[in-house]
């Protein structure tokens, strides 16, 4: 399973890709709005600390980025997105689940620009993108299960579906707002193609009391142990 940093922070970005070998980026514009930058600032910085680290390619290092969430119509997306995805071959381009955002979407991957169908909530929503040749699709987890809603059983269904129909590593499934690491635990479980999630999510999934505590044991046996 892949791993993706749920940020547009560069300091995060670098940390995680360096601690953890993380395998792209996902933004949305909350994130953006958390950098502190202006979108354009945002996502030309992330596209140059692509070509610094030397990743540049959407396969090597792919970073998601979404059109402005006020656009309704599939045209006025496709505009927007033509001109995000001249910003870096890298950046797959993130369209919201709606009829014309997967009309957009279509358009887009007939021109060559990678899409990422975002805001999917169901299984049945995960379909379409996938028969129209989206790169990814994007359904979320965190936001269903803080209302109470089980996840585990619709992302199965999602790559049950794929794997019926041809699609499954085709269209990459990005199990997306991830908390914690039990939600990673179900995505890999499932057979999710990805995750992503804050640099938080992923330093408290890596963290386990018995860990600390094994290495204190470890340490009093050393020291009482003749060198
Ligand atoms: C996914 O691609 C989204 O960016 C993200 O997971 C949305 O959720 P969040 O901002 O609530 O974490």
């Amino acid at each position: 399973m892949k791993f993706f940093l749920d940020s547009a922070k560069l300091d995060e970005i670098d940390r995680a890709y360096h601690t953890f070998g993380i395998d792209g980026v996902t933004t949305n514009p909350r994130h953006i709005m958390d950098s502190g930058k202006t979108f354009m600032q945002a996502i030309t910085d992330i596209a140059d600390w692509v070509r610094r680290e030397g990743l540049e390619g959407i396969d090597k290092f792919p970073v998601s980025v979404e059109v402005d969430p006020y656009l309704e119509k599939a045209e006025d997306m496709v505009e927007m997105a033509r001109k995000i995805s001249s910003v870096s071959e890298n950046f797959a381009i993130k369209i919201p689940c709606t009829a014309d955002g997967v009309a957009a979407a279509r358009q887009l991957e007939k021109e060559g620009i990678r899409t990422n169908v975002t805001l999917i909530f169901s299984a049945s929503q995960a379909l379409l993108p996938a028969k129209n040749g989206s790169l990814f699709v994007s359904p979320f987890i965190g936001w269903k299960e803080a209302n109470g809603e089980d996840c585990r059983k619709y992302i199965s269904d999602i790559v049950q579906i794929y794997k019926n129909y041809g699609f499954y590593g085709k269209t990459q499934i990005i199990c997306a707002a991830v908390r914690t690491g039990k939600q990673i635990v179900d995505c890999a479980v499932a057979g999710a193609d990805i995750v992503t999630a804050g640099l938080a999510v992923y330093m408290d999934s890596m963290a386990h009391p018995y860990t600390r505590q094994g290495m204190d044991t470890f340490r009093k046996a050393w020291d009482n142990t003749a060198k």
